[in-house]
């Protein structure tokens, strides 16, 4: 045997120079990053605005013998983006040994599909609890320590203030971050979600004797800053907010030590994902997960987490005002807006549109794939064709202009509504002109004619939605599905007309004419179907 020894190159650097040298490509990506500017945000990928059009998986089709059953619904759903769980049980089984084998296999499968992904971290925290973590963890409530509840008994959630659990969680993560570096050198990961809806149900915080050494100590400077308070203990800066506080602070400090340490192998964007309190109405948090990035503490994990580049909920609540509430606290010029889950039923599919209106980065509908698991009521009771197709009809909008709409997101005023449950108009103001969304009309007859019935509801479910982006002062770029968009004065009542509506597409950015609507095609406003159709716009006084 001639013995060919690497001349003490680790395998993992021979692969990465060979990934650099076949593939220009690989070699030339620039990494994805989160960015800012003026409270505006974009997903840059391959160093361009990025709109993920999302699929999740369920939570166990993370394997390979699942996979076949993965795809065919993602390239149905015509989704560009596909989250899926990387479990610390699956990469770390036996203490200090990875297997990374089935991300090897997701990323060349994902590169076959022509889609990027995003990889949930799984670890200490899966819905609050252990549950992803492996055995010699779960099992092992002496080195990596449940939390100890007000009355003393043991919680089921992991405490965040054991400094065990912390290194071997960041451990596992950075290894992770350190496989992903050397297999993904053309950036198919664009995002990383660190754990899994974090936080705990049924104890406010951890009230284990460390815990409560530190809560009855001074609340940290940063935080206090953060939250514009008086320095104090936890009690005397936050009041009745201190339990919550400081739950959300010890676990956005544990989650910032375990981002801060995989950035550091290969600065991918990383969010955290909320599972929701009440977004309208007062909640005890003693019945929602606490110290997790519920909205009323977005500050204090902000002030926790800095290298979180946003936090992201998961909306499981169809009803339009709750939707619209949760929107709007997550939609920050601190934080981008990106619906990280929500439910796959045909109801909220039509959401995307609010979202991309709030200059959302992404949506993503979850459990879609054909492994059979649904996880009604909170998604539909089967993914069905007709439930894909909801989805699927509002991405085949999309997908042909979405760097193109990611790119007017973040450069452009854009804005946006979805159907809401009493099909009531909604209205803005864009620079001089008023913008009305109007719903269940047909597309002939003015909006105001009276007797003219509306359009009865589909049997599915709403299905409306419009979006803007305000290309110049008069001019428009305008799509949606089963909803009427028009247009008025804001204020100065001067005789307004739509000078020219032009249906077309955008080919690699250009926008491309295919013909003019006018007569009925403009006279009860602009009336988008059930199909695909671009506008743009020019109006104009006279
Ligand atoms: C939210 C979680 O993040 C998901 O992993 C999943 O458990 C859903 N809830 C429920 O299906």
């Amino acid at each position: 045997m001639t013995g060919f020894k690497p001349c003490g190159f680790p395998r993992a650097a021979l692969i990465a120079m060979a990934a650099a040298l076949i593939g220009g490509f690989a070699q030339a990506a620039e990494p994805p990053r989160l960015v800012e500017k003026a409270g505006r945000h974009a997903l840059m990928v391959d160093g361009a605005p990025f709109l993920i059009l999302g699929a999740q998986v369920n939570n166990s089709s993370a394997w390979p013998s699942q996979m076949d059953k993965v795809w065919p619904a993602i390239q149905q759903l015509g989704a560009n983006t596909v989250q899926v769980p990387i479990a610390w049980e699956q990469i770390e089984p036996t203490e200090g040994k990875f297997d990374f084998s089935y991300l090897d296999l997701l990323l060349t499968q994902a590169r076959d599909h022509k889609v990027r992904l995003v990889l949930l971290w799984f670890g200490t925290w899966k819905n609050s609890a252990p549950s992803y973590a492996p055995e010699w963890v779960k099992l092992d409530d002496k080195r990596f320590p449940r939390l100890i509840k007000k009355d003393g008994q043991r919680s089921y959630s992991m405490s965040p203030l054991a400094q065990s659990t912390l290194d071997a969680d960041r451990k596992a993560f950075v290894a992770l971050m350190t496989h992903l570096k050397v297999a993904d050198p053309e950036n198919t990961v664009i995002m990383v979600q660190v754990e899994n809806e974090t936080g705990t149900y049924g104890s406010v915080r951890d009230y284990s004797p460390a815990a409560q050494t530190l809560f009855n100590g001074p609340a940290p400077a940063a935080l206090v800053k953060a939250v514009k308070t008086k320095p104090g203990t936890w009690s005397q800066a936050f009041g009745k907010d201190a339990d919550e506080y400081f739950h959300a602070w010890c676990i956005s400090r544990f989650v910032d030590q375990v981002t801060a340490a995989g950035k550091a192998v290969k600065p991918l964007p990383m969010y955290v994902n909320a599972a929701l309190r009440d977004p309208v109405k007062d909640q005890d948090p003693v019945t929602y997960s606490s110290g997790g990035p519920t909205h009323n503490v977005l500050d204090v994990w902000k002030a926790g987490a800095p290298s979180i580049d946003l936090i992201a909920p998961d909306i499981y609540m169809p009803e339009s005002d709750n939707y619209f509430a949760v929107l709007k606290h997550y939609d920050r010029p601190d934080n981008a807006l990106f619906v990280a889950e929500t439910g796959n039923a045909i109801p909220y599919a039509r959401y995307l549109f609010q979202a991309l209106g709030r200059q959302g980065i992404g949506f993503s509908p979850f459990g879609m794939d054909f492994t059979g698991y649904a996880n009604y009521p909170l998604g539909a009771a089967k993914l069905d064709p007709a439930t894909l197709e909801a989805f699927a009809a509002n991405y085949r909008l999309f997908a042909p202009m979405a760097r193109d709409w990611a790119r007017l997101s973040f450069e452009k005023p854009v804005w946006g509504g979805s159907e809401p449950d009493d099909r009531a108009a909604q209205s803005t103001t864009m620079g001089d002109w008023r913008v009305t969304l109007h719903y269940g009309k047909w597309q002939f007859g003015a909006s105001d004619w009276a007797w003219l019935k509306d359009r009865p509801v589909d049997p599915s479910g709403l299905n409306g939605g419009a979006v803007l982006a305000q290309l110049s002062p008069n001019e428009f770029l305008v799509t949606g599905r089963n909803a009427r968009v028009e247009f008025g004065r804001a204020k100065d009542g001067k005789s307004m007309l739509m000078a020219r509506v032009e249906e077309g597409h955008f080919d690699n950015g250009q926008w491309v004419f295919d013909r003019l609507w006018n007569g009925d095609q403009i006279d009860y406003g602009l009336n988008f179907t059930g199909g695909q159709q671009v506008l743009r716009v020019k109006l104009a006084t006279y």
